[in-house]
C-alpha cells in the first residue's frame, strides 16, 4: 500500500501528518460538503419506487464518487471513478486474505494471490495517471491541488509520497464510510420507529432537498443514529499497535517489540460502559453518562496520534447522505428474522441484505 498515512512507520508519521493535515482543516469541509450533497440527491432521485437495494452497495457508489471528486476535483471523469471503484474493492478483498494468510504463503502464485498483486497495480497506475494529469493544473480546491500546494514547516510532499497518500485516502476513506452508512441503513430497517423519527426530522429541515453543509446543526437525529451505528457496527473493527518499550497494561506485562490488538467493536459492547450494550438505541447519546471519548473506550476512529484524519469529513459525508435518504425514502426489511450476521473484512461489512425502498410523500427529489 505504498508508504502514505495509513501505512508509514512512526518515524515518518509526524512529518506525513503536517503535510496532509491542510487539506482536512476543517474551514475546507463546507466545499467538500458540495460534493457529498451532489451525490446524495443524485443517488436519492435515481432510486425508483418498489425497488431492492442492497444499502453497502449503493453507499459504496457514493463514497467512490464524493472520494475521487474531493481529492481529484469535479473534472474527474465517469470513467475514472469506475476505474477506481473497481480497482479498490478489489485490492481491499485480497489485502483482508493477506491479512488472514500465514506469510510464509502470501508469496506463493496462487489465483487469488496473483489478483491480488494485478489488483493493486491496477489502482497505483491509475492513481500514477490521474494524479500525473492534474500536477500542472490550477488549484481547483481539491484535496490533490491542496497537496501539490501544500509547503510548510515539515517541508512538502515529494512526488511519491503524494501518490502514496492519495493512495491511502482512497484505502482508508471509500470503504468505511460506506460500511457506516449500509450498517445505519440496516438498523433503521429493523427499526420502524427510530427511522420515523428520523424521516420526521429530517422533512422538517430538508423538506424534500439533499442535506447540505449549513443543515448539519438541525441534523441532531440523524447525527445520533450514525453515532450509535458506529458504536455497534464499527467499520474498523481491529486496530494493531506495536509496543515501543516493556510496559504493564491492565496488569499484563507486555514487552517491547509485542504487538498489541484491539477490537473497538467488542469495547463498544461492554455493559459498563453502555447500558443494554446490544440495543440499537440513538438516544443514549442524549445521556451525558454516555461516553463519547476515546479516552472512555468510544474509538469508531481510533485514538492518539494516529486518528482518523477523515473523521470530521466521514462524519459530514454519513449525516448528509443519511439524513438525504431518510427524508425521501422508506427502508423496508422484508426479511426480519433473516440473518444481520456482519461480514469480516478490513471493515466490519454489513450482510449483502436487500431492503424494498419506498418513496416518501411529497418529496420534491432535486436539491437547492
Ligand atoms: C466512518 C468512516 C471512517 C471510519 C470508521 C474510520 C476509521 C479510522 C480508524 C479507526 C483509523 C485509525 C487506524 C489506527 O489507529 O491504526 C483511521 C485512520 C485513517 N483514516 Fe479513517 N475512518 C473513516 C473514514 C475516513 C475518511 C472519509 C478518510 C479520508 C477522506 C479517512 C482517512 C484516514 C487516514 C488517512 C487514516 C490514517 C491516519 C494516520 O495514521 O495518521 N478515514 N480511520
Amino acid at each position: 500500500m505504498g508508504n502514505g498515512l495509513t501505512v508509514c512507520p512512526y518515524s515518518v508519521h509526524r512529518r506525513q501528518r503536517r503535510l496532509v493535515q491542510p487539506a482536512f482543516h476543517r474551514d475546507r469541509l463546507p466545499a467538500y460538503a458540495a460534493v457529498m450533497t451532489r451525490y446524495a440527491d443524485a443517488l436519492t432521485a435515481a432510486w425508483q419506487d418498489g425497488q431492492d437495494i442492497v444499502p453497502g452497495e449503493e453507499m459504496y457508489d457514493v463514497t467512490v464518487r464524493v472520494a475521487a471528486t474531493t481529492l481529484f476535483g469535479t473534472r474527474v471523469t465517469d470513467a475514472e471513478v469506475a476505474e477506481i471503484r473497481q480497482a479498490i474493492g478489489a485490492v481491499l478483498a485480497g489485502g483482508f486474505r493477506r491479512m488472514v494468510t500465514p506469510v510464509a504463503l502470501a508469496g506463493l502464485p496462487t489465483p487469488a494471490n496473483r489478483r491480488y498483486v494485478q489488483a493493486k497495480h491496477t489502482l497505483f497506475a491509475a492513481v500514477r495517471r490521474t494524479v500525473d494529469q492534474r500536477r500542472h493544473s490550477d488549484d481547483d480546491g481539491s484535496i490533490l491541488a491542496t497537496f501539490l500546494a501544500t509547503q510548510n514547516e515539515a517541508g512538502a510532499l515529494s512526488e511519491t509520497e503524494v501518490y502514496d497518500q492519495v493512495l491511502s485516502l482512497l484505502v482508508a476513506g471509500v470503504d468505511t464510510t460506506a460500511c457506516a452508512l449500509g450498517w445505519a441503513c440496516l438498523l433503521l430497517s429493523r427499526h420502524p420507529e427510530i427511522q420515523e423519527r428520523l424521516h420526521r426530522e429530517a422533512r422538517a429541515v430538508l423538506g424534500g432537498r439533499a442535506a447540505t453543509w449549513e443543515d448539519l446543526p438541525r441534523l441532531e437525529m440523524a447525527e445520533r443514529v450514525l453515532t450509535e451505528s458506529l458504536r455497534l457496527r464499527p467499520p474498523v473493527w481491529l486496530l494493531s499497535r506495536t509496543v515501543t518499550r516493556d510496559a504493564l497494561l491492565a496488569g499484563h506485562r507486555v514487552p517491547a517489540g509485542a504487538t498489541v490488538l484491539i477490537g473497538q467493536h467488542i469495547l463498544h459492547q461492554r455493559a459498563d460502559l453502555f447500558a443494554r450494550p446490544e440495543d440499537f438505541d440513538p438516544d443514549r447519546w442524549l445521556a451525558s453518562t454516555t461516553p463519547r471519548n476515546p479516552r472512555d473506550g468510544f474509538i469508531p476512529f481510533s485514538s492518539g496520534a494516529r486518528q482518523c484524519i477523515g473523521n470530521d469529513f466521514a462524519i459530514a459525508e454519513a449525516t448528509l447522505v443519511l439524513a438525504t435518504v431518510a427524508d425521501r425514502w422508506r427502508l423496508e426489511d422484508r426479511d426480519p428474522n433473516g440473518s444481520f450476521r456482519p461480514v469480516p473484512r478490513i471493515v466490519l461489512a454489513p450482510p449483502k441484505k436487500p431492503l424494498r425502498i419506498h418513496r416518501r410523500p411529497d418529496s420534491t427529489d432535486s436539491a437547492g
